[in-house]
């Protein structure tokens, strides 16, 4: 079987029906899986096979308690080096899983097969995988890619619309910063058929990884072109924190609204392009009104530790395919919402 993309000769992405190609190209071997309740609940055959460790549900359980938990049944069950850890699940658990295996005896290998859109165009391509520390996302973590992750878009068909929403965030990030063919793609259709519509859906999966395999094949650690995957997300952490009721991807909406309109007032962007790129979002059914007065957010931006000597390196789209990366400090970045 041969996989759609490969990140830097190491991390094979498949995309294809997760239990058949598992059957494939796991390695040979002992195989630990890690999962969520819910997962266990709606993909138990897909885990069926493989001892399993589970975790909790939801962004609170994104922390280092969990990742200690998780390597405890590690112990318990008495994985080592050449155990294969497999994570069956969205975002949290293929991060908590990726960081656990990354740093359990100083490294076992792990796969993955994402269960939402978010993790299939996302969080699981990359090698990033982090934990939240105080309310802070992502703030430890290490760079290691997975050896396989498997994108099944059949697995999406369960999804929940909130959670399907919340990975079109991602798609259209995706498609902003990098392919207008995907842009296009995605305002020629509805939300319905995007769900509905398989083939559609597996073309949709695809360009973004594409998207994302490219850009990290270039920058793995984010020295530079990886930032721009960042894309509305300073606005969008910002928001998560003031507002823990919105999902990940309903926050990168509204992040990427607010920083095309600042776009277009640094004179980078164009009115038309502002537009569309809004209408898309307001079609795929998200709210894009802030959920707390904007000076609220950009306190919570200015106390943000995620600043590399002092500066945020802040994503701009110029224009439908395309984007810049400008440092700026976080009171400059202010400054854009006056
Ligand atoms: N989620 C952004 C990145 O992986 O770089």
């Amino acid at each position: 079987m041969k996989p759609a993309f490969n990140v830097g000769g190491r991390s094979d992405i498949y995309i294809g029906p997760a239990e058949e190609l598992l059957g494939g190209v796991l390695p040979a071997g002992r195989i630990v899986a890690l999962s969520d309740t819910t997962v266990a609940r709606c993909c138990g055959e897909l885990l069926a096979p493989y001892e399993c460790v589970l975790i909790g549900t939801g962004e609170r359980n994104k922390t280092l308690r969990t990742v200690e938990t998780v390597y405890r049944r590690f112990i318990e069950l008495g994985v080592d080096r050449r155990t294969f850890v497999l994570a069956v699940g969205g975002g949290i658990v293929t991060d908590v899983a990726g960081f656990a295996a990354a740093t359990y005896m100083r490294g076992v290998a792990f796969g993955f097969v994402p269960t939402t859109l978010l993790g299939q165009v996302d969080a699981a391509v990359g090698g990033k995988n982090g934990v939240n520390v105080d309310g802070y996302k992502n703030m430890a973590g290490t760079f290691t890619q997975p050896q396989l992750v498997i994108c099944d878009p059949a697995l999406l068909r369960t999804l929940p619309d909130r959670e399907f929403r919340a990975g079109l965030a991602e798609v259209v990030k995706a498609a902003v910063i990098a392919d207008a063919d995907l842009f296009a793609c995605i305002a020629q259709s509805t939300f319905g058929q995007l769900r509905s519509d398989a083939e559609l859906l597996a073309d949709v999966v695809a360009a973004a990884v594409r998207v994302k395999t490219d850009i990290v094949g270039r920058d793995e650690r984010e020295r530079g072109e990886r930032r721009k995957l960042n894309l509305g997300h300073t606005l969008a952490h910002a928001i998560e924190k003031c507002s823990p009721a919105m999902n990940h991807g309903e926050a990168v909406a509204v992040g990427t609204a607010l920083i095309t309109d600042a776009a277009v007032r640094l004179g980078v962007l164009s009115d038309a392009d502002r537009v569309r790129i809004r209408e898309l979002l307001a079609r795929l059914g998200f709210d894009l009104t802030p959920p707390v007065a904007m000076p609220l957010l950009l306190k919570e931006v200015v106390r943000d530790k995620k600043r590399e000597d002092g500066l945020l390196h802040v994503v701009l789209p110029v224009g439908i395919g395309d984007c810049t990366v400008r440092p700026m400090t976080p009171e400059a970045f202010a400054a854009l919402f006056d």
